[in-house]
């Protein structure tokens, strides 16, 4: 399983790459917002910064929603280094730009993805990664993790090679239960890998070694 961290945070990114566990970024509109970055060249320059971070895939999302806007800013968000994904809402112009990008041998991210349906639409344009929001169906009393349970039995039903990216992750737990659901990839905030080192059995097992250690 892949882990992505779910941040445009760069000193986030760079601990998390440190750790030697990261495999690319996943970034969108309000995380960038967050981080102050403003202006069409400032958020260019971040994502150059991302990629010169991590070893990995970064995504980067299009703000447009009708399919020329779509193209012409993903065809510069993809100018800007191999390794940008050009992240695509689950819509119906956006579903073409998907097409229109993996023609031109461009990868994408479908984003916003809610249910399966969408998520084999994306799989049919051939989208590189699919990114099902657990989290958000969580917060309004829906099973996410069941949405990754589907869209794995699909894919593999056909083949499809486009990868499960579990999104809106809040918790280990999440990422422990996608990986049992065989998602490929979980963005991730740099919280929740870090609490997947945690167990306090380490914590005492630790101590007593190092107090017997001095003996
Ligand atoms: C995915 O790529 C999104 O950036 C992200 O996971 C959304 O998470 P949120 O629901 O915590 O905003």
């Amino acid at each position: 399983m892949k882990f992505f961290i779910d941040t445009a945070n760069l000193a986030q990114i760079k601990e998390a790459q440190d750790m030697g566990v990261l495999d690319g970024v996943t970034t969108n509109p309000s995380l960038m917002a967050k981080e102050g970055i403003k202006g069409q060249n400032n958020i260019l320059k971040h994502y150059v910064d991302i990629c010169n971070i991590t070893t990995g895939d970064v995504s980067a999302e299009v703000i447009a929603t009708d399919f020329e806007g779509m193209v012409s800013e993903g065809e510069s968000l993809a100018q800007l280094h191999e390794r940008i994904v050009v992240k695509i809402p689950m819509i119906k112009d956006g579903i073409k730009a998907i097409k229109y990008f993996t023609e031109k041998g461009i990868k994408t991210n479908c984003t916003l993805v809610f249910s399966a349906g969408q998520a084999l639409l994306a799989a049919k344009a051939g989208a590189t990664y699919v990114s099902p929001f657990i989290g958000r169906l969580d917060d309004v009393s829906t099973d996410g993790l069941s949405l990754i349970d589907d869209i794995r039995l699909i894919y593999d039903n056909y083949g499809f090679e486009t990868q499960i990216l579990a999104a809106s992750i809040r918790h280990p737990m999440h990422i422990i239960d996608c990986a049992k659901l065989g998602a490929d990839v979980a963005t991730c905030p740099l919280s929740a890998i870090m609490a997947l080192l945690n167990h306090p059995l380490t914590t005492s097992g630790l101590a007593q070694f190092l107090a017997d250690a001095k003996k």
